[in-house]
């Protein structure tokens, strides 16, 4: 998980005031579903708003190598020629889920169904990261998948497995737990019922609904039953919400900064962010902006305001799961302490985002005092320059170049390129917006 060194760093440092109006690239969550339901749809599907990131085309390009023709007229668009319920076809090797646990573990599900074995990959972070979750529960439903020691990656599925549908309750509160549940279920004898200690995200639900799939859910909960098929249908992504989470948390730290970020998608199993960002005193205007594929989206625009350290209440932490190095990095920037706790779950992210958060942060002079579960971060005192591992993680990145606009002196982030997986062109938007900014060769 550490920076080879081989990779681009950036180079970052206070800029100007953050003015403009943005748009964010499209939802990582729901680009991931869109290929693999539009793919095992009778018919064709328009994909609108697709992410062009590395982890939505890891899946791309896994569908294609189970035998899905999907085409790629313009940037955001794929056309998605599906092939019916039971028409995916054997791979002629392993499929490479590179660093995205959505594509590995909603994958498990659907491949766990099918009548032909597949082995699934991930990068070096992927490959550290916890796969029982899905593994066992699917064995409960009569899937038949082998690991590596500990529960890692490759995961090795053995198709022909008659599936049966049972009632679960799953142990963490997991979107990807539960979408893998549901999409073995599409395959499976009987119901398949599956709750959650917390809500969490319903895209898989209402991806299924959207496309004819008979479907019961309601927050926490969700029921289907197996021996449907899906009708193809055009789906519009909105932008992802984790994406503009960066400029909420940037505008609103960054002195004379006025924002408008346009179309967001609001879900709110995903918008916890906002109201722990306005209970530390942040100016967010919400403006509704209709709907897209099936989700409210919004204009937001964000003001720079003085923020002050709260507790975040846990029962926002499943909404915002994706946003606390932003919510660390707003904290290092507030009035007295914030305190994270029930966040254990933020140790097996693509990094171990406690301790990627709270290291960078101290190296950037910040307090910080870690629990299993969350952290401490005591805010106002000033960011200094520093030197901070990325350990390959997207968001972490992101979040220490906010943190770096902020800092009196330069700060290194290194090991970007993974920034890719979810927010091509960060670096570009971020510096049009007024944030200082530069690639280099990892040092
Ligand atoms: C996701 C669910 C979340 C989130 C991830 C995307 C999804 O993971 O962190 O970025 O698309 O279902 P968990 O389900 O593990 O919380």
């Amino acid at each position: 998980m550490s920076s080879s060194g081989t990779g681009t760093d950036w180079i970052a440092s206070q800029g100007t005031p953050l003015r403009g109006t943005l748009v964010v690239p499209g939802d990582k969550s729901v680009s991931h579903r869109a290929i693999m339901l539009a793919s095992l749809a009778d018919g064709t599907s328009r994909i609108e708003g697709f992410l062009e990131g590395e982890d939505a085309r890891a899946t791309e390009a896994i569908f294609r190598r189970l035998g899905v023709s999907i085409e790629a007229p313009g940037p955001g668009q794929r056309v998605v020629h599906g092939v019916g319920i039971d028409g995916l076809r054997a791979p002629d090797g392993p499929l490479d889920c590179g660093n995205a646990g959505t594509g590995m573990r909603l994958l498990a599900g659907l491949l766990a169904g099918q009548p032909f074995d597949s082995v699934l990959v991930g990068d070096a972070s992927l490959s550290r990261r916890p796969m029982k979750r899905v593994t066992v529960p699917l064995a409960r439903m009569g899937a038949r998948i082998d690991t590596a020691d500990g529960g890692m990656p490759p995961l090795h599925i053995h198709g022909g497995s008659a599936l049966q549908g049972i009632e679960l309750v799953t142990d963490v509160a997991s979107a990807q737990v539960k979408s893998a549940l549901l999409l073995a279920g599409l395959y499976a004898r009987g119901t398949t019922t599956v709750r959650e200690p917390h809500p969490t995200r319903d895209y898989t639900e209402r991806m299924l609904q959207a496309l004819g799939w008979p479907i019961v859910f309601s927050p926490g909960y969700a029921r289907l039953e197996g021996g449907h098929r899906l009708a193809a249908r055009d789906i519009v992504v909105p932008a992802d919400f984790s994406s503009a989470a960066f400029f909420i948390v940037a505008a609103s730290v960054v002195p004379g900064s006025d924002l408008l970020l346009e179309r967001v998608g609001m879900n709110p199993r995903r918008t916890g962010l906002l109201h722990v960002l306005r209970a530390m005193g942040a100016d967010i205007e919400e403006t509704p902006a209709g709907e897209q594929g099936g989700e409210p989206v919004s204009d937001l625009r964000v003001r720079h305001a003085p923020l002050r350290g709260i507790d975040v209440p846990t029962e926002h932490v499943a909404d915002m799961i994706d946003e606390f190095p932003a919510l660390f990095v707003a904290a290092a920037c507030a009035t007295g302490a914030t305190v994270v706790s029930g966040a254990a779950e933020l140790r097996v992210k693509e990094s171990d985002r406690i301790a990627a958060m709270a290291n960078g942060l101290r190296a950037l002079g910040v307090d910080v005092d870690e629990a299993p579960d969350g952290a401490t971060i005591q805010g106002g005192a000033a960011l200094q320059g520093g030197t901070i591992e990325s350990h390959g993680d997207h968001r972490i990145a992101m979040a220490f170049a906010i943190a770096a606009q902020r800092a009196t002196g330069e700060v290194r982030i290194r090991d970007v390129d993974n920034v890719a997986t979810s927010f091509p062109g960060f670096d570009s938007l971020a510096r049009g917006a007024g944030f200082g900014l530069v690639a280099s060769r990892g040092a």
